[in-house]
């Protein structure tokens, strides 16, 4: 029997409590003592935990956000801040953790688990940004892009009634999933992602070509990290190169991290929680869960930390034979 601590970090993303939940009923029928870390690693730092109980996971399986709290410490990047969180596990005898989040809060587990060899400690994949090496899927994506594509399917109405070009900015801070995925699904006429070049150009001659077509309303998708800087940039760009074109700006921001998790995004979740307790009670450690062709698999951290998670290159045409 081992008392196995539970946390989320980093940017929340809608599921994680589905996968809390997982991981709490997994563990319990395991044997094991789940213990709740309130607000990621500085929760750690400061011995905020709990024993969750069965009960304390009733109900939570459709509600966004995390209701472990999460966090990005500072304090937890200094080797004085993990001594501090290792001396707080080590009084609550916690030797194994789950760590729920993105690549920030998961390298921040295998730091600590080189420097702490008697951590165990196995993580799950969780942010909207689907950027995470070892898993088709993170926690998050699948309820922030029909969010998105919601949001966005609403935006159309207005942009046909005025004749108005849309540029619309997603999340995604290195990764254009979210904005491919979305700008697929709402049928953008064009969709700008970091890890494509030269869309801009691509996007002037549609624009000029519009023009003489006399086409009426279009969406422009574009990720916050893309080359061109993001929506306002882009809008700016396009003001200097065709005056006087009637667009407007929308950046969806944190509406897309909120709201009820999706049907798959659930399923997910507790498949990922359920397997994260699974590895640990088997003694496994230094693994993220991820789903890879609907089966569950364990990558090691090492392996998810210095890989990417390419979007696939076809993508690009797609985009561009839909538009
Ligand atoms: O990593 C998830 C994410 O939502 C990114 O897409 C976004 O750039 C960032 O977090 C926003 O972070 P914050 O909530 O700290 O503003």
């Amino acid at each position: 029997m081992s008392k196995i601590g539970i946390l989320t970090s980093g940017g929340d993303a809608p599921g994680m409590n589905a996968c809390i939940r997982a991981c709490v009923r997994t563990a319990i029928a395991l044997g094991h003592i789940p213990i709740g870390i309130r607000r990621g690693y500085s929760g750690v730092i400061n011995g905020d935990f709990y024993e969750m109980t069965s009960d304390d996971v009733s109900n939570i399986i459709h509600r966004g956000g995390t209701i472990l709290g999460s966090a990005r410490s500072e304090v937890f990047r200094t080797s004085q801040g993990r001594a501090k969180a290792y001396d707080m596990l080590l009084q609550n005898q916690i030797n194994k953790l789950v760590v729920i989040g993105g690549d920030g809060s998961l390298s921040g587990a295998q730091i600590f688990a080189g420097e702490y060899k008697d951590l165990h400690i196995v993580g799950a994949p969780g942010t909207i940004d689907n950027d995470l090496y070892g898993t088709d899927y993170s926690i998050g994506f699948d309820t922030a892009i029909n969010t998105a594509m919601e949001a966005i399917d609403k935006i159309k109405d207005t942009a046909s009634s005025h004749d108005r070009i849309f540029i619309i900015e997603v999340m995604g801070r290195h990764s254009g999933y979210i904005a491919l995925y979305t700008g697929i699904s709402i049928g953008a006429e064009a969709i700008l992602v970091p890890e494509f070049k030269g869309e801009l150009d691509e996007l002037v001659e549609r624009i000029r070509h519009r023009h003489h077509n006399r086409k009426n309303s279009s969406i422009i998708v574009v990720a916050e990290g893309d080359e061109t800087g993001g929506a306002f940039a882009l809008s700016s760009n396009i003001q200097a190169r065709f005056p006087g074109l009637d667009h407007r700006v929308t950046i969806l921001g944190h509406v897309q991290r909120g709201g009820s998790p999706t049907a798959m995004e659930r399923v997910r979740a507790s498949k990922m929680g359920s397997a994260c307790i699974q590895a640990l009670d088997q003694e496994r450690r230094n693994v993220m869960i991820g789903v890879v062709n609907q089966e569950v698999i364990e990558t090691q951290f090492s392996k998810v930390l210095s890989m990417k998670h390419p979007v696939n290159p076809s993508f690009r045409q797609l985009v561009q034979l839909l538009s």
